[in-house]
Formats: structure tokens, sequence, C-alpha cells
């Protein structure tokens, strides 16, 4: 673990609606946190990983209705196709929280209680407007109004309806000075500016209370004294991440390591959700007494190529499984990860999902191990040659490179930046690759003087395979171990804290090579996707 470093590493996805199963825009937030959770854990945390699904509101009670189903039975398939999709995806996901569990049901009847009987909550009346696909309540000011007139949701364009009744308001204004105050002390909470836009569009105009109960359906947590209303489905959904911890259980030991001052919390957001994780639940926490998260990670989002966001209820997202089937699961992993710059939108386009795949995995990383064994057997019998200080000034500059990208990934992993951290780890590869060209091994073995060279050129490319392999491991969960064993390297140098212990190759008999991934044929694959995602987008050309 980094030294100064807190010992505990708490990360979470947004829990998914369950109101149809998963697709490529929900596997890209999982991609991205399973990564960071696995480089976390290789660096030394206590790491909490958590997902999960958000299984109440009036959407999910009405496709439950629509499938002619219970909303109990509904969910639990739903729950259980998430589960089975993160399971092909290997999503090493420490909890899988449902908000229908008693845990979640118990504890978050028990925030609310204590929140009313504090005079952070109080009784009142609703009236406004209500997006029922977002499960978003609006004021006047905030609905917009579209060329024909009607009101719409100003986040997803689609029609809003008028509602009013009794209900229960969380006291934000109140939390206001001490929230604006928390941003000043903590210019990282939100990285990347992402937080302005939330300040100027919602708190600047004056925040006003928030409704957090409904009566108009029964498909949510009831409010124990007054079990009419059930708990707006945003609270219920924003509280699963000290639920699941044990917040206000019997046991709360996992709240008290990965909830306390000793932990780095950072939850992952898609854009279209900033605004409830940067205004509403921190203001929850302070109001419950609880510390605030380091970090909310506002990722962007995955795009039909006219632009569109890929999303359930527009029924326009593919499912990550058919891609899973055909390309490989690191392959899917390491493009969501390394072709979407994230933080920025980004669009799921064929053409690059091939180029990304032939270029880094096929050209780069699998042609370096297979060019490397197959060398090592040539000139060494398979066995890879003595570690020795090196002497040949191409081979010096490859370990100082190595250090140089190693470096590099791990300031960039730290920073959440798993794109550049992807690049920094390719770009580690491809010192070795650029080295077999300066250094024209075969043309080495044909002088017997030139052996030692020989020798340091075989061994730092094992070596760098062996390094480049442990930074992609968290990228590539079968294919990084899969070379690991190829090169046969001993298990104690596989764990990431001998990275910058250059000797551990010595003598090492390498297993027999295999080819780490398939090229991919341009055209054919480009057709293909372009069939499965047009499929889904009704983007025919
Ligand atoms: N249930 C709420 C979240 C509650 S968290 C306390 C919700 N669910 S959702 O299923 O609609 O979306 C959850 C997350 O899925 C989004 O924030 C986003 O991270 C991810 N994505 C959904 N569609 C996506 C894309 N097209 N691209 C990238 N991420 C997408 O909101």
């Amino acid at each position: 673990m980094p030294e100064n470093q807190k010992k505990y590493f708490y990360i979470t996805t947004p829990i998914y609606y369950a109101s149809a199963n998963l697709h490529i825009g929900h596997s890209y937030c999982e991609v991205i946190t399973d990564s960071l959770a696995r480089y976390k854990r290789e660096r030394g945390y206590d790491v909490f990983f958590l997902t999960g699904a958000d299984e109440h509101g009036q959407k999910i009670a009405k496709n439950a209705a629509n499938a002619g189903k219970d909303p109990q039975a509904f969910v639990d398939e739903v729950a259980e196709n998430f589960k089975k999709t993160w399971g092909a995806m290997h999503i090493s996901n420490d909890d899988f929280i449902r908000t229908t569990d008693k845990r979640h049901v118990e504890s978050v009847q028990k925030a609310f209680s204590k929140l009313l009987k504090q005079g952070d909550i109080y009784l009142s009346k609703y009236e406004g407007w209500y997006c029922t696909p977002d499960e978003s309540f609006w004021t006047d000011s905030q609905v917009k109004v579209n060329e024909k007139g009607v009101h719409v949701c100003p986040e997803c364009g689609r029609e809003v309806h008028r509602e009013s009744e009794e209900a229960y308001f969380l006291n934000c204004k109140k939390y206001i000075p001490q929230l604006l105050k928390f941003y000043e002390d903590h210019p990282d909470f939100v990285p990347d500016g992402k937080l302005n836009e939330m300040i100027n569009t919602f708190i600047k105009p004056g925040l006003e209370d928030l409704c957090i109960t409904r009566t108009s359906f029964t498909w949510g947590i009831p409010v124990k004294e007054n079990p009419k209303h059930v708990i707006y489905v945003w609270i219920d959904a924003l509280l699963n991440y000290v639920t699941a911890l044990g917040y206000l259980s019997d046991d709360d030991s996992r709240l008290q390591k990965y909830w306390s001052n000793d932990s780095e919390i950072v939850h992952f957001v898609g854009r279209e959700i900033n605004r409830f994780h940067t205004i509403y639940w921190p203001i929850l926490l302070m109001a419950l007494g609880l510390r605030l998260p380091d970090h909310v990670y506002v990722h962007g989002l995955l795009l039909t190529r006219s632009g569109v966001k890929l999303s359930k209820s527009l029924g326009n997202a593919p499912s990550p499984l058919p891609l899973i089937d055909r390309y490989g699961l690191d392959e899917l992993r390491y493009y969501m990860v390394r072709e979407v710059p994230i933080g920025e939108d980004g669009t799921f386009t064929p053409n690059q999902f091939v180029d990304r795949i032939n270029m880094d995995l096929v050209n780069s990383y699998g042609n370096l191990l297979n060019r490397t064994l197959s060398m090592i057997k040539k000139y060494d019998d398979g066995v890879v040659p003595a570690y020795k200080e090196p002497t040949s000034a191409n081979v010096k500059k490859a370990y100082s490179d190595l250090e140089l990208y190693t470096n590099q990934y791990e300031s960039e992993m730290d920073a959440y930046n798993v794109t550049k951290g992807a690049d920094a780890a390719i770009n580690l590869i491809n010192v070795g690759n650029k080295l077999i060209e300066l250094e024209a091994p075969w043309v080495l073995a044909k002088d017997p003087s030139k052996k030692e060279e020989l020798d340091e050129t075989m061994y730092v490319l094992a070596e760098i395979l062996r390094i480049g392999s442990i930074l992609l491991r968290p990228f590539l969960v079968i294919k990084a171990d899969e070379a690991l064993k190829q090169i046969n390297v001993p298990e104690a140098y596989k764990k990431y804290e001998t990275i910058r212990d250059h000797k551990g190759l010595s003598g090492v008999t390498n297993n027999e090579a295999s080819q780490l991934f398939p090229r991919l044929d341009k055209n054919a694959e480009t057709a293909f996707l372009a069939d499965l995602i047009d499929t889904h987008t009704g983007e025919h050309a």
C-alpha cells in the first residue's frame, strides 16, 4: 500500500433500476469500478466494492404489472439476471445490495424515523411535476415546455405530469450553508469541475426542500409512522451505500471500517444522476451525522451514433453478453476502459472496437508475448537467462521507461483515470516491441560475442511482459493471468508489490506459448457489430 494512504477503500456503482435487464451502458460503469476495485486490492487496500439493484418505484410497479407479475417476483427475476450478467463479466463486487432486502428496508425506515424525530423531515403538501421514467420531481421553474407546449422533464425530455398530494419533505434549505462550505473545503469532491453546473443550476436559483414520500402507489418502503406513505425511491436508493455496510443494524462493523475516516470513499455515477449524489446525498448524510464521501466521480455515457444515450427505457442498447460470447470478456472490458475517455461521453463504434482490440491487444500485447516466448525458446531453450545489470544502452533505456510508465500508470489509476492508466500499461508493453526493433535479437544471435546483450534483451522482454501483465490485470481479468502463466512467473513475482524488483525471472522455464488474442477481421466484425448495435438503436444506414 502506498505510504500515508488510508487503509480502506470503498467504491460503489449506482444501483441499477430493476425495471429491465442490463445493457452495455450499465456494464460500462461496472467495468470501470471493477477495474479500480481490483487495482486498489493490488495496491494492498482493504477494499469493499458494492453494486446492486434499485427495486422500488412506480416505473417498476408498472413494468411488473405489464408483465403480469407481482412486483417482488418481477424484481427477483431481474436481480437474478443482474447477478448473472456481472458474473459473466467477472465483476468482483463484495456485496450485492437489493433495495427489497430486509436489511435495507429496516435500515431505511430507521433512518427516516431518526430524521423525522430530529425535525429534518416534516409533513406538508406536494404540488409540482413528476417524471415517471426518471422517478424525479420537478418544480415549476425547473420543468421545461417543449415546442408542442407540453411540460417535459428537463433531464430526459419526456412528458411530466402534475402531482398534488400530502407528502413528507426533507429540510434541504437548512443544510445549504454547510453544503457550500463542504464544497469549498473539498475542491476534489467532484473531480473535473462537474460540480459547477450543479451549483449554478440547482443551488444558486434556490434549492427547495425535497419531497420524499408518495401516497399514489404502494411499491416502496412504507414510512413506519404513517404507512400510507412510501419513501421516495431516490432516498431509498441513496441510502444503499450505507445500509449495505450495516448502518443502524445490529452489526455495523463494515460501516465502522469502510465509512470511517480511515477509508477512501468514492461513488461512481453517470452524469444524469450527478444531482442526486452531489446535492441530496451529502445533505442526507449531514442530517444523519455521517461523514461525506471523498469523491463522487461523474463518468460520461455511452451514446448511439446519433448521440442519444443508450438506455433501457429507450430500448436502444444491446446486452454485453453477445459481445462477450463473440469477442471474449477481456476484449470488451478493455475496449470500455481504454476507448471511451472516462468523464466524457463516448459512442460505441464498431470500427473503433475492432481497431482498438487489434492494435493494443493483438499487435502490442499478444504479439510481444508470442515473439518473446518464441525467441527465448530459440536462443535459450525456453529458459529466461539470469538477470544481470544491463550494459546495452537500449536495455538500460527500457528499464528506465518501465519505471516511467509504471509511475504514470499509478498516478493515473490513483486519480481514477482508467483510460490513461490502461494507456500507460500498453505504452509499457510497447517498450518491449520497440526494443525488439532496436536490438534485432536475430542479428545478435548470429554473433557469439553478443550473447550477453542477447541475454539481457531476452530478460528485460520477459520482465516487461511480467510488469505489463500485472498492470493490465485489473482490466484483463483472464488473459493477463494467462500471460503470466505462459511466462511461468513464480507466484511471489505475480504480486503487485514486486513490480519494481526486476530480478525474479532468472532461470524460469517458460510454459507452452499460445496466442492470447485472435486477430479480428476488420470487415466481418465491423459488419457484425454494426448489425448488433443497429438492431437495437434502429439506426440502420
Ligand atoms: N437507480 C438509479 C441509481 C440509484 S443510485 C443510488 C438509476 N438507475 S439506472 O439504471 O437508470 O442507471 C444507473 C447508472 O447506469 C447511470 O448512472 C449510469 O452510470 C449507468 N448508465 C445507464 N446508461 C448508460 C449509458 N448509456 N452509458 C453509461 N452509463 C450508463 O439511475
